[in-house]
C-alpha cells in the first residue's frame, strides 16, 4: 500500500513548480518585474550601491545617510583576512578544484575561527553575517591569487566591496567607472526570491543550524551549473563557438540535439529576465571598450536564434559572462562572484527563516518496492 500523502499533483518530480513554499517580504517577482523590498531592480542597479542594498535586504529599509557610513564601516573592519586564516586557507589545495570548491570549504573554514558562529543571539548574528559579506570577496580573490603563486593583497578599508574585489583580485586599483560597473553587477545579483541557494540556505537554517552551515549549503547550491555556475558555462560556450559567423549553426544544432544553452530560460520569468536587461547594456558598452565587441555581437545573435527557435529568453547569466569577461575576470571565477553578491541575500533569507520558523520536512510520495524479506546472501 502507498504511503497517504496529500501531493500538490503539478509539483511532484517537477522541481516543486508552482509550489509556493513559504511567506517572504525580501525580494518578489511579478512577472518580469523583479524587486527587493518593494523597489525595483531597475531603480536600484541605476541609483543604489552593493552596501546600500545588502543593508535593504536585511533592514527591509533605505539606511540614513548615517546607518550607511556606520554600516560601510563595520564591513570595512571585517573585509581582512587575519595572517593566520590567510596561511591556513593558502594551505588548501588549488590545482584543478574548481573555485566553488575551494569557496565551499573556506567559507566553512571560517565558522572555524568565529567564536560567534553557534550564537543564537541576534547582536551576534548580525556580526557573523557582516563578516560573511565583508569576507567572501576576499575569499576568491585570495583563491585566484594562491593558484596563481600570487601573495594576499589585504582591502582598502576606505573602498567599497566590489572596488576592493577587483583591486584585490588583480593587484592593482580598478578605475572608477569598472569599479561603479561592477557593483551594479552585485547589486543584480544579490537576491531573487526562492531560487534553489536561497532555499538550500533556509532548509538548513529551518533545523536551526548555524549561518555558517546555511550560508554553506547555499554555495554549494549555487554552484550547480543550473543555477549560478551558469555564468561560467556561458563564456565557455562563447568561446567554443568561435565567431560571429559559426554562431547560428552552432545554436541550431545544439537545439536539434536537445542541449540545453545556457544562459537561457527561467522557471519563473516568461517575459524576460530584468536583470539580464542591465546586463545586456553593460555587455555592449564594456565589450566594446575592451575592444572585443564581438562577444556582444555573437551574444545578441545567439539571443536572437533563441527567440525565434525556442522562445527562450535570456536571464541573468548570460550577458553577465561577457560583462566579466570584459573586465579581464578569469571565467571560473564568474560563479564565485555569485556567491560574493549573493550571500547578502542568503542571510536576509537566513534571518526570515530564523524569524518565523518551523523545520522544512515534506513528504515524498513512496513509488518503491513493499512486502520484500530478507534472504542471507548466499540465496539472493
Ligand atoms: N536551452 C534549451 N532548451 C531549454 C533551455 C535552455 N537553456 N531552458 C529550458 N529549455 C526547454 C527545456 O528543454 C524544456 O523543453 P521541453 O518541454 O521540450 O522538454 C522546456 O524548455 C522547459 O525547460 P525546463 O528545464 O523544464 O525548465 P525548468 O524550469 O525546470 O528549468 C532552468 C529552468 C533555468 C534550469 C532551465 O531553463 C535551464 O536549464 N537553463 C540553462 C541553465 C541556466 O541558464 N541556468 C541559470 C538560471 S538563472
Amino acid at each position: 500500500m502507498a504511503t497517504q500523502v496529500e501531493v500538490y499533483a503539478g509539483a511532484v518530480d517537477k522541481g516543486l513548480e508552482g509550489v509556493v513554499a513559504c511567506t517572504t517580504g525580501i525580494s518578489s517577482i511579478v512577472d518580469a518585474t523583479l524587486m527587493y523590498r518593494g523597489y525595483t531592480i531597475e531603480d536600484l542597479s541605476a541609483h543604489s550601491n552593493f552596501e546600500e542594498t545588502s543593508f535593504l535586504l536585511w533592514e527591509d529599509r533605505l539606511p540614513k545617510e548615517g546607518d550607511l557610513n556606520a554600516f560601510r564601516k563595520e564591513l570595512a573592519e571585517n573585509m581582512a583576512l587575519t595572517p593566520e586564516q590567510v596561511k591556513q586557507l593558502k594551505a588548501l589545495p588549488t590545482k584543478g578544484v574548481h573555485p566553488m570548491a575551494w569557496l565551499r570549504t573556506a567559507v566553512s573554514m571560517l565558522a572555524l575561527w568565529d567564536a560567534d558562529a553557534q550564537a543564537t543571539d541576534p547582536a551576534a548574528q548580525r556580526r557573523v553575517a557582516i563578516r560573511l559579506v565583508a569576507k567572501m570577496g576576499t575569499l576568491v580573490a585570495l583563491f585566484d591569487r594562491n593558484r596563481n603563486g600570487k601573495d594576499y593583497v589585504a582591502p582598502k578599508p576606505d573602498k567599497s566591496i566590489g572596488w576592493n574585489f577587483l583591486y584585490m583580485l588583480k593587484g592593482e586599483e580598478p578605475n572608477a567607472e569598472m569599479a561603479k560597473d561592477f557593483d551594479t553587477c552585485l547589486i543584480l545579483h544579490a537576491d531573487h526570491e526562492l531560487n534553489c541557494s536561497a532555499f538550500a540556505a533556509r532548509v538548513t537554517a529551518s533545523s536551526l543550524s548555524d549561518i555558517y552551515s546555511a550560508v554553506t549549503s547555499a554555495i554549494s547550491a549555487l554552484k550547480g551549473p543550473l543555477h549560478g555556475g551558469a555564468n561560467e558555462q556561458v563564456m565557455l560556450m562563447l568561446k567554443k563557438i568561435g565567431s560571429m559567423d559559426a554562431a547560428r549553426t552552432w545554436i541550431k544544432e545544439a537545439l536539434a540535439g536537445k542541449q540545453k544553452v545556457m544562459g537561457f530560460g527561467h522557471r519563473v520569468y516568461k517575459n524576460g529576465d530584468p536583470r539580464a536587461k542591465v546586463l545586456a547594456q553593460l555587455s555592449q558598452k564594456l565589450t566594446a571598450k575592451s575592444g572585443e565587441g564581438h562577444w556582444y555581437e555573437m551574444s545578441k545573435e545567439i539571443d536572437d536564434v533563441m527567440q525565434k527557435e525556442k522562445g527562450l529568453l535570456p536571464n541573468v547569466d548570460f550577458y553577465s559572462a561577457t560583462v566579466y569577461y570584459a573586465m579581464g575576470i578569469p571565467i571560473d571565477i564568474y560563479t564565485p562572484i555569485f556567491a560574493v553578491s549573493r550571500v547578502s541575500g542568503w542571510l536576509a533569507h537566513i534571518f526570515e527563516q530564523y524569524s518565523k520558523n518551523r523545520i522544512y520536512r515534506p513528504r515524498g510520495e513512496w513509488i518503491g518496492k513493499e512486502g520484500l524479506k530478507w534472504v542471507p546472501p548466499a540465496q539472493r
